[in-house]
């Protein structure tokens, strides 16, 4: 048989981890495909850096000679952005070629029509790498769990996020010296905003909601929350009462509609998605028939990531000769079962709550804040009260009070209802700083 030629679209990183693994493992995966796989061109921007590699492979900067040579069957994206990388991926399609892509931001956003363009052509696209680095969740969700409904998800799904929470927390290091880390690790977006204020998390948590709960990718409807704001107070008071801090993505379906969120969350200590630190990912599902299950493994870096991404070329090799309707449909489910739904707004998000208040160090203070939650039918947990503010214990001036920092934990409540005890509360003359709010998730 004929080898099947692959095409790169980008050498850095992930490509590399690519070209690395199809080298060294070419036996073993000819052993699982019964073909020869050869990675035969990549196109890059810098072309004698990647000359440099020297990987005896074309390399070009014109990637349009990539997606349209008639020699290349399939065409593995890892240039990030949208602008070539949609353009050219169409391109690649209209030429009657396979498309793999880790490019999560491009799938979320315009996945809907690069699919459907796929189907129209009897084509795949193929997406593994772009969630969750190398935990195979995409092949998990779509397959192995696909006689469940499944009923909520919620994952560490962002590297750079989880390193550093875990550097600040294990080691106490800042916020920017464990970012600048991960950027030379390679873990981190182009833009690392996208990581820190997780843009990037919502984009992967669009991909397992649709192939999850059979619903088109709908990026604009997760709530989106970063991790920039963490303080080294709050990851220690959470310590205190038990919990640990992580960037979460939760995807849960209700009788009235869908939950999307990312945000940073409480989780018991105890709870095994507390103990994923530094790059790893992990992601619990939960399917009616199997109840709870987990996925763990690197959620980002160049060899952990090619491992999907040359799966999923396993997988396209595996069925390039079948008929597509014999195909695993892209999104899970067949694309005219596709079922939109109804994404709930933030004020019907349900969750418990971390509130930290800044209070006069006076009496009545915490009997007031309470009498506002139990007006509003909210259950408080639990409540810490700190030592007075270093800064505002020895004020000058006989008048002047401390603050105390107030810890406060509510049962699972409406997140419109806490909105409004927070509004309330900040009203208080003795509340000296707008109130911390953390969800809290027993998962
Ligand atoms: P890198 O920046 O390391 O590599 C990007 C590669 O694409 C480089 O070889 C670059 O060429 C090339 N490139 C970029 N723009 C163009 C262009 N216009 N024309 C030709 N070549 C271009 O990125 P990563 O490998 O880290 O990420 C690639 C994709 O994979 C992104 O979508 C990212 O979100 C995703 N991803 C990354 C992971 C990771 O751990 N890094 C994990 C999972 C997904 P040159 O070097 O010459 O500039
Ligand atoms: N920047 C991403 C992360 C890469 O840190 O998780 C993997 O998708």
């Amino acid at each position: 048989m004929k080898p099947v030629n692959i095409g790169l679209l980008g050498l850095g990183t992930v490509g590399q981890g690519v070209a690395t693994i199809l080298a060294r493992n070419a036996a073993e995966i000819q052993r699982r495909t019964g073909r020869t796989i050869q990675l035969t061109h990549a196109a890059v921007r810098n072309q004698g850096k990647a000359e440099a590699l020297d990987l005896g492979i074309q390399i070009t900067t014109d990637a349009q000679q990539i997606v349209t040579n008639p020699d290349i069957h399939i065409v593995c994206e890892a240039m990030g952005g949208d602008d070539p990388a949609l353009q050219l991926l169409h391109a690649a399609l209209d030429h009657g070629k396979h498309v793999i892509t880790a490019n999560k931001a491009l799938i979320a956003v315009h996945g809907n029509e690069l699919i459907a363009k796929a189907q129209e052509k009897g084509l795949v696209v193929a997406y593994e790498s772009s969630v969750a680095g190398g935990i195979p969740i995409i092949k998990a969700l779509r397959e192995g769990l696909a006689a469940n409904r499944i009923e909520w998800l919620a994952g560490i799904i962002n590297g750079t996020g989880n390193f550093i929470l875990s550097e600040m927390a294990e080691k106490g290091r800042t916020f920017q010296d464990v970012l600048a880390e991960a950027q030379a690790l390679g873990y981190a977006e182009a833009d690392p905003t996208f990581d820190v204020e997780g843009i990037d998390a919502a984009h992967k948590l669009t991909i397992m909601a649709s192939v999850a709960f059979g619903m088109p990718l709908e990026f604009n409807g997760v709530y989106t929350e970063g991790i920039s704001k963490v303080t080294r107070d709050d990851v220690e008071f959470a310590e205190e009462l038990g919990y640990r801090i992580k960037h979460l993505g939760v995807a849960r379906r209700r009788s009235d509609g869908v939950e999307l969120r990312v945000h940073p969350t409480l989780i018991p200590e105890k709870r095994l998605l507390a103990n994923v630190n530094g790059v790893m990912n992990a992601v619990v599902v939960h399917g009616d028939a199997v109840g709870p299950t987990l996925y763990y493994g690197a959620g980002a870096g160049s060899e952990p990531t090619g491992s999907s991404l040359v799966a999923d070329i396993i997988d396209v090799v595996r069925g390039i000769d079948a008929d597509a309707s014999h195909r695993v449909p892209v999104l899970a489910f067949q694309p005219d079962a596709l079922e939109p739904q109804v994404i709930l707004d933030t004020t019907d998000f349900e969750s418990a709550y971390y509130l930290r208040l800044h209070a006069l160090d006076q009496p009545g203070v915490l009997a007031t804040v309470a009498g506002i939650f139990g007006d509003l039918d909210i259950s408080i947990e639990a409540i810490l009260q700190k030592e007075p503010e270093a800064d505002t214990a020895n004020l000058s001036g006989e008048d002047s009070v401390p603050t105390v920092p107030i810890i406060l934990l509510t049962r699972r409540v409406r997140e419109g209802l806490i909105e409004k005890a927070i509004e309330r509360v900040e009203l208080l003359d003795t509340i000296t700083q707008p109130v911390t709010r953390l969800r809290v998730e027993s998962l």
